[in-house]
């Protein structure tokens, strides 16, 4: 019995060497920890479960016979994260460069296929050389059926994927399904096509940094939603991450201590909004100065910056936040924007995660740039998004809200539930001085004629009183109450039911 019992742990010994020792130094000598090292920073300390450590492929072309290492390149298992439970699997690189065979492939179904069962986020750690070049097809069929899991996961379970290797070819489609991305700087990439193929098919040099590295994503493609500086950085930014999400879209968001009063006031507020209507000013400060202890965990940073998204806790509960920041761009709503929103939005109502929505948008962005590129197709995304959400949605409209945009943002046009405006709000069709050039084109040359036109739109429209007797805004309140506003907000809506027409499903403007 002793011997078998030391026979286990032999085999153990010989599952977690990976690929060797050889193969372990280089992977810390490229800055990169390995797939167990990982899965220990990623989870609370002693929580893993792994499965199917012993797993090995099947493949006897190429000599692969003489070469099955325990475990086919990927770690699998559970564990819990702040004590709740995720699925995890991590690709070692050490093992066959952390190629997909079939059975790589199978052990990721298996753990995604108990993620859906059971209620819990899949998260996936990605250091892969592709398909494994040995088994043809068979790999093919293998990211197939992980495809497909990742799609029937898709609005069930969230699904996170950090990208820390490579990650190229049609692997990329699988953590391209998932909710969020998040790489590591100069050690990871992602594309469809190497920088060789690449060269020979369009005669476009570049290297793989500029194809497809952490910047590119995070500030030009927008495929990545984050990139840190180094694998610890990016998994305690999971752990943080996974802290505001619910497990499935049977389970409400986490509810968190808090150490902040509800009622708290920001006497500063009451100055956010300078005297000219042309000047920006920070919409971070405000949501800082709403969020619980101020923390806010941003999505898409680099990306769309005229637009911020991500999470904070309002009396410890997950609020979703999307706002037009006057800093970029002066908050415009364009492509890049709308798309950006969208996809943030669908994600809270897929996982009822009540939506804030702070505005101050001068419109959609004009001219051939946007028009050519489909901005009408792209804006109505995040009006289909706004639409189409049933979670609890509070609006506050900060100073602009002018045309489309001001129906966009989660107006009450679009069902959401409460919508608040302060004092300086302007809600018209558009800003004074081109609404008056165009209703008053024959007074055009005279200025005085001109600035009492523009002084009689600004009185009529440039504040949120029309739109309050009409019952599109709910309350004029005081930019120094917003946070106890919101919040009660918030609190009155938790029961919230709603229900859209049956339907297969929709056809939001891809
Ligand atoms: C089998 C592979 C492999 C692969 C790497 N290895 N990729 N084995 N199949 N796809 C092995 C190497 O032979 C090597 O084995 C070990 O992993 C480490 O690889 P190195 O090349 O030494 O590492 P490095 O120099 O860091 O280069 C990493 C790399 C390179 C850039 C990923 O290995 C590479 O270009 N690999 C091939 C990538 C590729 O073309 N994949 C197919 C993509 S198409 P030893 O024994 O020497 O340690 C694809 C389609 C998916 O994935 C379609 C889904 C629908």
């Amino acid at each position: 019995m002793k011997d078998i019992l030391q026979k286990l742990e032999d085999n153990r010994d010989a599952a977690r060497l990976g690929g060797g020792q050889k193969r372990i130094d280089a992977q810390h000598d490229k800055g990169k920890l390995t797939a167990r090292e990982r899965i220990e920073l990623l989870l609370d300390e002693g929580s893993f479960e792994e499965f199917d450590m012993f797993k090995t492929h099947r493949c006897t072309d190429f000599g692969m016979e003489k070469n099955r290492p325990y475990g086919d390149g990927v770690v699998t298992g559970w564990g819990t994260i702040n004590g709740r439970q995720v699925y995890v699997f991590s690709q070692d690189f050490t093992v066959l460069g952390g190629s997909v065979s079939q059975t790589h492939a199978q052990k990721i179904c298996k753990i995604m296929d108990m993620a859906v069962q059971n209620g819990a986020p899949v998260i996936g750690i990605n250091d892969s050389g592709g398909a494994r070049i040995q088994e043809g097809v068979d790999s093919l069929a293998g990211y197939g059926d992980v495809f497909e899991r990742n799609i029937r996961a898709s609005g069930v379970v969230p699904q996170i994927s950090v990208i820390m290797g490579p990650c190229a070819g049609g692997a990329v489609y699988s953590p391209a399904m998932t909710d969020f991305i998040f790489m590591v700087k100069d050690s990871s990439y992602m594309f469809v096509t190497g920088p060789d193929v690449v060269k020979t098919v369009t005669n476009e040099q570049v290297t793989a940094e500029e194809l497809g590295g952490a910047a590119t994503h995070t500030k030009k493609s927008s495929v990545a939603d984050a990139a840190f500086e180094n694998d610890v950085e990016a998994l305690a930014e999971v752990r943080r991450l996974v802290d505001f999400l619910p497990l499935s879209n049977r389970e409400k968001p986490p509810v968190r201590p808090f150490f902040d009063t509800p009622t708290r006031e920001e006497a500063s507020l009451d100055t956010l909004i300078p005297d000219n209507p042309n000047q920006p000013y920070d919409m971070k400060e405000l949501i800082l100065k709403i969020a619980d202890e101020g923390d806010f965990y941003e999505i898409q940073e680099e990306f769309a910056a005229n637009i911020i998204t991500g999470f904070m806790r309002l009396e410890g509960q997950t609020v979703g936040v999307v706002a037009n920041q006057p800093m970029v761009l002066a908050g415009v709503l364009d492509i890049d924007s709308s798309r950006k929103a969208a996809r943030f939005v669908r994600f809270c109502d897929a996982f009822e995660i009540p939506i804030l929505t702070l505005v101050d948008v001068p419109g959609f962005l004009p001219g051939t740039g946007q028009e050519y590129r489909g901005v009408i197709k792209h804006g109505a995304k995040l009006l289909f998004a706004y639409g189409e959400a049933t979670v609890p949605k509070v609006t506050v409209i900060t100073r602009k809200a002018y045309g489309g945009a001001y129906v966009v943002m989660a107006s009450k046009h679009l069902r959401a539930d409460i919508n608040y405006a302060w004092p300086t709000s302007e809600i018209a069709v558009m800003g004074a001085k081109g609404a008056t050039e165009i209703i008053h084109r024959g007074d055009l040359g005279d200025e005085e004629k001109i600035a009492a036109h523009t002084k009689d739109y600004e009185d009529r429209f440039a504040n949120p009183f029309v739109a309050a007797e009409r019952g599109f805004i709910d309350e004029v309140i005081m930019p120094h109450s917003t946070r106890k506003r919101v919040s009660r907000a918030f609190a009155s809506l938790r029961s919230k039911k709603q229900a859209m027409p049956w339907k297969k499903h929709d056809n939001i403007p891809l």
